[in-house]
């Protein structure tokens, strides 16, 4: 090799390192909500922080509305490393063995955001995102959507109302219970097929927030939408952990006030973006929105309270009290 082989050579082994020292860190953040969403708004931010706080060297790509995934196939690609971030929500970890993590799903446990962010955000919260370690996943932030509506074709004002319909839920054991605590028809559904199963009758109703109803048109399939704030969906923002645990770290510490950040902008919108939801479902004009008044939702409370007691063995007893003694929890 001449010299001018050699300088040639050097350059293009040069030029190569420098391509490859700046390649981005590529992360998939997989979701199966709309963008216009608190989910899909968070992820968002989230992306924007990432990539300007790290001068591009993260690139956050972000899946939204099942495009990759859909629930239960997330989760498994996540443990898998084919996408590096999710953000389920709560009641989708029972699958995984996270049972305790249905707990938020118990009907009527939090009367308001503050209760559940008191929980969410101290030792139950950090034990919960902990016990996540043994499963390959690793917990970055809990996620604020909101309270559930209930939405069906016919009215829902009392607990016989429910009497033999089908009711789509997300797959949490206490979902199931709280709604055959009402003689109802429970049935598992990934969230991106929940509109068809509306429109053919597969499903009679099911309960979501405002945000995901009107961006998903179900209010399109829908004749009535109860007001009864009976249950709450968050997320549980998630990384696969042999991916985050090997990032470098002055790249984590940026994600991780990346995340931080994302996360009061999603606290601080999602509120706002459901009652807006609401609105908008209501101006839809496809669905009469019904308020129940506090004595009916106390009926309703009577009746779905027991699935706290039945749900103690597989959620742990001692988790449900603790909750109690945070919100002031109190039995109809
Ligand atoms: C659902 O499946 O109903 C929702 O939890 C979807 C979501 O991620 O908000």
């Amino acid at each position: 090799m001449n010299l001018k082989h050699l300088i040639t050579a050097a350059a293009l082994l040069a030029a190569s390192l420098a391509g490859f020292a700046q390649s981005p860190i590529v992360i998939k953040f997989s979701h199966v909500v709309a963008d216009d969403t608190p989910k899909g708004k968070g992820a968002q931010k989230f992306k924007e922080l990432a990539e300007a706080r790290s001068n591009g060297r993260v690139r956050v790509e972000v899946y939204p509305n099942s495009q990759l995934y859909k629930d239960k196939e997330e989760l498994e690609a996540l443990q898998l490393g084919a996408v590096q971030m999710l953000a389920p929500s709560l009641s989708k970890f029972g699958p995984l063995g996270a049972k305790e993590f249905e707990v938020f799903d118990l009907p009527f446990i939090f009367d308001n955001v503050q209760e559940l962010h008191r929980v969410m955000d101290g030792a139950i919260g950090n034990r919960l995102m902990k016990s996540l370690d043994s499963k390959g996943i690793v917990g970055l932030a809990f996620w604020d959507n909101g309270f559930k509506e209930m939405t069906a074709n016919t009215p829902l004002r009392k607990p016989e109302d429910f009497r033999g319909l089908k009711m789509r839920i997300q797959s949490s054991k206490v979902l199931d219970a709280q709604f055959r605590a009402v003689n109802a028809n429970p049935q598992v559904l990934a969230f991106s097929e929940v509109y068809q199963a509306m429109q053919t009758g597969v499903v009679d109703g099911s309960e979501n927030t405002p945000s995901n109803i009107f961006s998903q048109h179900h209010n399109e399939v829908q004749k009535y939408l109860t007001v009864s704030d009976h249950g709450y969906i968050g997320y549980a923002v998630v990384a696969n952990k042999k991916f985050w645990d090997g990032l470098p770290a002055d790249i984590r510490s940026i994600l991780e006030g990346a995340m931080k950040d994302a996360t009061k902008f999603t606290t601080e919108h999602a509120q706002s973006d459901n009652e807006e939801a609401l609105k908008k479902i209501a101006a839809a004009g496809k669905t009469q929105i019904i308020r129940l008044t506090p004595q009916e939702r106390a009926v309703w409370k009577k009746a779905m309270e027991k699935v706290h007691r039945q749900m103690e063995d597989r959620i742990g007893r001692d988790l449900i009290q603790a909750i109690y003694k945070e919100t002031g929890f109190k039995p109809e």
